[in-house]
């Protein structure tokens, strides 16, 4: 199957480079790149240098995988995603995901930049993602299914798990980090949502929303990884505000708030490592 195959080239690129063994997989969002500075590194290895890796264009993504310790737990920390509106298949958007998880990350914490549709939220805060809605995009799994990774049809009654998400809030209290929680909703972008969309996203339960996340979470637990996300709020989504959307505000917000959420992320592995 090619889609196996591919992930196994890549799987095979990346050990005959780097010699380590994740316990937790971090996928940074955008303008939150900086993260990956701040572990003890001790392997990277560049996207491009993975032969069959998607690579991503956007502005402030990277692109490359940094291997080593955050809080002591050894950890593999994806700096710079791959994006849907970048033009790829819904199965090379998740790739680096699941390369994670062969690489033998049992626990994926992915974080994103995204809009705040629920009015109690203010650019700034943090989302702790109970639960999504991805119908905005193609799910991941579609195409044959690896039976290697997971089933055919499987459930996502719990995609961000309780027990995580229990983890988060106590991180989060002990970083004094006043943490909002909520869905989100995965749209295609690259364009921002039109003041409608966010109507409708919010009348169907959203609070959030991005063009990430949703999408790796469903691949994540097909392959059955135990999976937390954490939006940082960086503008009022669509409609909400009377600034116009743009890729500068998404970047400046995430600045301003990075250094409260090295703590939190750090905090999380700290805790999530222990088990
Ligand atoms: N919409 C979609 N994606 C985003 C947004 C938004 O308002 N902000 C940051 N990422």
């Amino acid at each position: 199957m090619a889609m196996y195959k591919k992930l196994m080239d890549c799987l095979e690129g990346i050990q005959k480079k780097v010699c380590f063994q994740p316990q937790i997989g971090l996928v940074l969002g955008s303008g939150l790149g900086g993260f990956a500075e701040k572990i003890q590194v001790e392997q990277a290895i560049a996207f491009e240098q993975i032969a069959g890796f998607p690579v991503s264009t956007v502005e402030g993504h990277k692109g490359r995988f940094v291997f080593g310790y955050a809080a002591g737990v050894p950890v593999v920390v994806m700096q710079g995603r791959v994006h849907y509106y970048e033009g790829y298949q819904m199965s090379d958007v998740v790739l680096p995901v699941r390369l994670m998880g062969l690489l033998g990350a049992k626990t994926l914490i992915l974080t994103n930049a995204a809009g705040g549709i629920n009015e109690t939220f203010q650019p700034g805060d943090f989302m702790m993602l109970t639960d999504h809605i991805a119908t905005g995009v193609p799910s991941p799994l579609i195409g044959p299914n690896i039976a290697k990774l997971g089933e055919r049809f499987p459930d996502m009654g719990e995609v961000y798990s309780r027990r995580l998400q229990e983890i988060v809030r106590t991180s989060a209290r002990s970083c004094g980090i006043d943490l909002k929680e909520g869905v989100y909703a995965q749209f295609t972008g690259p364009n921002y949502e039109t003041p409608a969309e966010i109507r409708m996203a919010r009348v169907w339960g959203a609070d959030a929303v991005g063009m990430s996340t949703a999408c790796e979470a469903v691949a994540a637990r097909h392959m059955g990884l135990e999976v937390c996300a954490i939006s940082c709020i960086t503008n009022l989504a669509a409609g909400l505000s009377k600034q116009q959307l743009d890729h500068k505000e998404v970047q400046e917000t995430a600045d301003r708030v990075a250094a409260s959420f090295e703590r939190l992320v750090t905090e999380i592995i700290k805790n999530a490592g222990k088990a």
